[in-house]
């Protein structure tokens, strides 16, 4: 019989965290810490990751991701850290340009994508590969809602995590055969994370919209984040998970249709 809490365990696995310092990338080294597995820390900001390495007992390094040379420097430290044991990448980077689609010149546009695409297709070139010479392995990617919806000034955002969610279901699909294992977290609003605090008023507005009636946590994405890399979603590839409190089921549409109050006898 399944020993189910086991299933969660990580014991002793490596697991490369991409964009370890903000506050998502954070909870989630300290998720897999505490399920037993061995991180490293990966930032641009080597102090981010320094801090993120000491609060769950793992390794640093500073590294910029959609850089193919620092990417390659990435998985060669994760194969001489970890050894056979190298089992796991979660990628939590993807910056936002806030902007309307016609005010992207062609730079900022093309940088748009690097930060949110291209260190995923080097992780799917580079880090797949050194998984699938051990026998298999688990990737997660976080994805984002304004990947399946569009949202006013992140409209450049959303079409480079549109195509981040179909590079993974393409990835899982190649690697499955492998044994790795790609999925992807789709968050809705988080608040405590590497972005900039929202206004009150627009926190109020999202906590109205939410079917669970508040905005998501890092841990939150976190706790996904690890039943993805864990055993117990062995028979798990190519989803892309919501974590948003229930909103993407939800119409912008109001209703048009008057309230009935059911009369029973
Ligand atoms: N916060 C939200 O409401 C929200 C909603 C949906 C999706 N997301 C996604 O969640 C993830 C985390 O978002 P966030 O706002 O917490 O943090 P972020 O992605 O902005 O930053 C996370 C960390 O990545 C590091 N980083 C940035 N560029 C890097 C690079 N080139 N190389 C290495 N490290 C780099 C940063 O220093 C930071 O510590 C992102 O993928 C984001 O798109 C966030």
């Amino acid at each position: 019989m399944s020993q189910y809490p086991d299933l969660l365990s990580l014991r002793g696995r490596g697991v490369v965290v991409l964009g370890s310092g903000a506050g998502i990338g954070g909870q989630v080294c300290e998720a897999v810490a505490q399920a037993g597995g061995r991180v490293l820390c990966v930032d641009l900001d080597a102090e981010q990751a320094a801090r993120a390495a000491a609060r769950c007992g793992g390794e640093a390094l500073a590294a910029d991701i959609t850089d193919r040379a620092a990417m390659a420097g990435v998985v060669q430290r994760a194969e001489e850290l970890f050894g056979d044991e190298f089992f796991g990448i979660v990628d939590v980077v993807g910056v936002t340009l806030p902007r309307a689609l016609a005010d992207h010149d062609d730079e900022s546009a093309q940088r748009q994508f690097d930060l949110v695409l291209r260190h995923a297709l080097l992780v799917t070139q580079l880090g797949m590969p050194a998984l699938a010479r051990r026998g298999g392995g688990s990737v997660v990617f976080v994805g984002s809602l304004a990947g399946w919806r569009s949202t006013l000034r992140i409209g450049m955002y959303g079409a480079a995590k549109a195509a981040l969610h179909q590079l993974a279901s393409a990835a899982a699909h190649e690697f499955g055969p492998a044994g790795v294992r790609v999925n992807t977290v789709v968050p809705g609003r988080i608040v405590q994370s590497g972005t900039v605090a929202p206004d009150p008023e627009a926190l109020r507005r999202v906590e109205e919209a939410v079917p669970l009636r508040r905005a998501g946590v890092p841990s939150d994405v976190a706790g996904t984040v690890l039943f993805l890399l864990s055993d117990l979603a062995g028979y798990v590839t190519g989803a892309q998970v919501p974590v948003d409190g229930g909103i993407h089921m939800v119409s912008a549409l109001p209703s048009t249709q008057p309230a009935v109050t059911a009369s029973r006898s």
